[in-house]
């Protein structure tokens, strides 16, 4: 959307949607959604693999401001960008027509029509606290906060549990980008308080109790600030020999191989780089089984140790990280985290570290440290409790 070390603007982000409405159609907005970032506590790259996934929602939100507008045309202002953006319905005709940020609105409004919705034409002014292009879901947070508004000013029939679906293809199929349903299920259906343990082949979800301010603790995210190094196709590639892997095994995917098959999954493979992807996502998928009985059992420290074997796997088996990444997450360790581990699609991006609450502070100072010691950029910090604004 923009260049994501531009500093977002002060104010509650609320009003600066509803104040951007005002300012650019000259007239209030007829209402206002939101939808929050997301962090993933356990479960990367295992949602295109009908896996298990186990995100929550952050703090920080895009607010759409939106009412309708006659005659098939949509009009979008963003707070992030320079450039409106416009299109009417021959622009929604068919993926791809509208390009940069445009196409998240536009794929949405594609979307929608493409499954049979009769979606009103509208005017919209976007404000955002979740930043761009560091794996928190900015892209996910605006699908989906687009998709409630029209949704909602059309009177379209769509329950929440419908709505990743939609969302995902606006970005699969309109922008063009080959995501899993993990960011926008997470996005639309996390509550406060709670992790999502969503299982991506049925969709079926459990909200799983992560009260970390009761138990002194919080989540550190730490942003990277690594540019994302061919983010795009590395994704994709992944994604590909995931899907030949699952092929070659004679499984609809990858999360049809149990933990306890896994030796004998690996045996049938002849080339070392697909058994090291297929591990990663077996080893992953338990990982996330195990973190949700631990926090059944309301035990969060002890997910420590699994949060930190996650992040060994994307970087030794499905090489998804990068030095920032991995200087991150030893010096927060070293700090005395119970676990760190990139979260989100990788090459950049986030990591996320789970520690006391007044321990934050240090942490984040020993990551800030390590980074100087190697010539990094500084990260940015977000400390952070599982939360989320379903509505302004
Ligand atoms: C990105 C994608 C998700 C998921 C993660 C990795 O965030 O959008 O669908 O695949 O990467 O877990």
């Amino acid at each position: 959307m923009t260049d994501p070390a531009r500093p977002g603007p002060a104010g509650d982000v609320a009003d600066r949607a509803a104040a951007g409405f005002r300012h650019r159609y000259g007239e209030p907005p007829a209402g206002r959604w939101a939808a929050p970032g997301r962090a993933n506590l356990i479960g990367e790259h295992t949602d295109y693999n009908d896996g298990f996934v186990l995100p929550f929602a952050l703090p920080l939100r895009t607010v759409v401001a939106a009412a309708r507008q006659d005659g098939g045309r949509w009009t979008a202002w963003s707070e992030l960008s320079d450039s409106p953006v416009e299109f009417g319905v021959d622009e929604v005709a068919a993926p791809g027509r509208v390009a940069g940020w445009g196409a998240y609105v536009a794929g949405v409004v594609w979307a929608l029509r493409d499954a049979g919705h009769d979606v009103p034409g509208a005017r919209l002014a976007i404000a955002s606290d979740v930043p761009v292009g560091s794996g928190l879901s900015s892209s996910a947070a605006l699908e989906a906060a687009v998709l409630a508004a029209l949704v909602d000013l059309g009177g379209v029939d769509l329950p929440a549990e419908r709505r990743p679906r939609l969302a995902q293809r606006a970005e699969n199929a309109y922008v063009g980008a080959p995501t899993g349903i993990m960011d926008q299920s997470a996005v639309i259906r996390c509550r406060p308080g709670h992790a999502l343990f969503l299982d991506c082949r049925t969709e079926s979800v459990e909200h799983i109790p992560f009260d970390l301010a009761t138990a002194g603790l919080a989540v550190l995210v730490v942003d990277s600030r690594a540019p994302h190094r061919h983010a795009g196709g590395e994704y994709a590639s992944r994604r590909a020999s995931c899907e030949r892997a699952a092929k070659l095994l004679g499984v609809a995917a990858l999360r049809d191989v149990p933990a306890a098959g896994l030796d004998e999954a690996l045996a049938l493979l002849d080339d070392d780089e697909t058994r090291r992807r297929v591990r990663h996502v077996v080893t992953e998928n338990q990982r996330v089984l195990d973190t949700v009985e631990l926090l059944r059992a309301g035990r969060i420290r002890d997910i420590g140790p699994l949060l930190t074997a996650s992040h060994a796997s994307m970087r030794d088996d499905f090489e998804i990280t990068v030095p920032e990444i991995d200087t991150a997450v030893e010096a927060a360790l070293a700090a005395g985290a119970y676990g760190a581990r990139m979260t989100g699609g990788g090459f950049g991006g986030c990591v996320l570290a789970l520690v006391d609450a007044d321990r934050a502070d240090a942490a984040s100072a020993a990551v800030t440290t390590a980074y100087a010691a190697r010539d990094f950029p500084a990260p940015n910090f977000h400390l952070t409790t599982p939360n989320t604004h379903p509505r302004p």
